[in-house]
């Protein structure tokens, strides 16, 4: 599983990162895939309001948000940790924020679904120095509407109230050790899924489909990936218009090696038909699906891929139970 943290705060060392630090320490101990981003330290510029993202679905702004925008998307938890400031996130999270819009846009005026979006859960780490009952309301109220856009379930809200100087937290008897506890309690159902990837050899077409059908129909159950034993530079473009016909979203992917997995030891691998250009992972049992190469033909045949792949994940679904 893959957790992605934003840190708000430029101090390295203060509250809300602090707690990021521990809740992804831990997971990373029980098992996840980390990556911590230093949002203060990113350029990220504020939203120029164009609506470029809701004529075209993307935003055009040149800069950090969009390696942000991809790991939004294969993260299974987002983590965002920030201090309060009048009540609200920092500036450089609330810019990360509102850059979302592009993710809102997909969703909500373009009707697409992104296939990770039902196991995907959004955690908020916030510090404040007061302490009063409705200090973490705003940062809630952002939270709640943020991780809708970005198609996460909003799971919980870390707080700390009192959180004066730099250190607050470390002196704080409970702060540190609810965080641990609170991560322990998230990542268990994760960690039980089985882990499937779906293997073909430019993982621009039919493992990518696999995948993201395996995330819609099996995501509570099944932890699936893809690769290719010789990865393609992008995605094959008809395969993202077939899918979106079925309201899938498959923008933001690119074709990945299976040496990009070497962390991570899948339960079962499943082959999409590449016959000898298949890599062998010794000790895992591999399926074949023997599925003709979609790529090059007509998008009637992708059409028919597409759907022999999602009945045979169904099927692998029902295994399953
Ligand atoms: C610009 C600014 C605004 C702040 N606004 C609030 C506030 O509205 N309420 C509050 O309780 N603390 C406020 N604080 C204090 C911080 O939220 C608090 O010290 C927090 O623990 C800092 O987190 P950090 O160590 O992760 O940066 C503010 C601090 C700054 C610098």
């Amino acid at each position: 599983m893959f957790i992605v943290g934003l840190k708000g705060s430029f101090r390295t060392r203060g509250n809300s990162n602090t707690l990021m630090a521990t809740f992804l320490e831990k997971a990373k101990i029980l098992g996840a895939d980390t990556h911590c981003l230093d949002i203060p330290n990113m350029d990220i510029s504020p939203c120029r309001g164009c609506g470029t993202c809701e004529r075209k679905g993307f935003c055009p702004i040149d800069d950090d948000m969009q390696k942000i925008y991809p790991l939004f998307r294969k993260a299974d938890i987002i983590v965002v940790a920030t201090p309060v400031y009048f009540y609200g996130p920092s500036a450089q999270i609330k810019a990360v924020i509102d850059r979302s819009q592009a993710l809102w846009s997909r969703k909500y005026i373009y009707k697409l679904t992104d296939p990770g979006m039902k196991q995907r859960k959004g955690i908020i780490i916030s510090t404040g120095a007061t302490k009063g009952k409705n200090l973490f309301q705003g940062i809630n109220l952002i939270a709640k509407y943020f991780f809708d856009g970005i198609s996460a379930e909003f799971a919980e809200s870390i707080t700390c109230r009192g959180m004066e100087g730099i250190d607050a937290v470390r002196k704080d008897p409970t702060a540190i050790s609810d965080s641990k506890e609170h991560a322990e309690k998230l990542l268990l159902p994760y960690l039980k899924r089985k882990k499937v990837l779906f293997l073909c050899r430019e993982n621009a077409c039919r493992s990518q489909m696999a995948a993201a059908f395996a995330k819609i129909h099996s995501g509570h159950i099944i932890e699936a990936e893809s690769a290719g034993s010789s990865p393609a530079k992008e995605v094959n473009p008809i395969m993202r218009d077939v899918m979106a016909e079925k309201g899938i979203d498959m923008a933001f992917l690119k074709p990945k090696s299976y040496s990009d997995f070497d962390y991570w030891r899948p339960d079962l691998i499943i082959q999409m038909g590449c016959g000898d250009t298949c890599p062998y992972l010794p000790g895992i049992p591999v399926e074949d699906w023997d599925l003709p190469d979609p790529a090059g033909r007509s998008i009637d045949f992708m059409r028919g891929i597409r759907d022999e792949i999602e009945e045979k994940v169904i099927l692998l679904q029902k295994d399953e139970k």
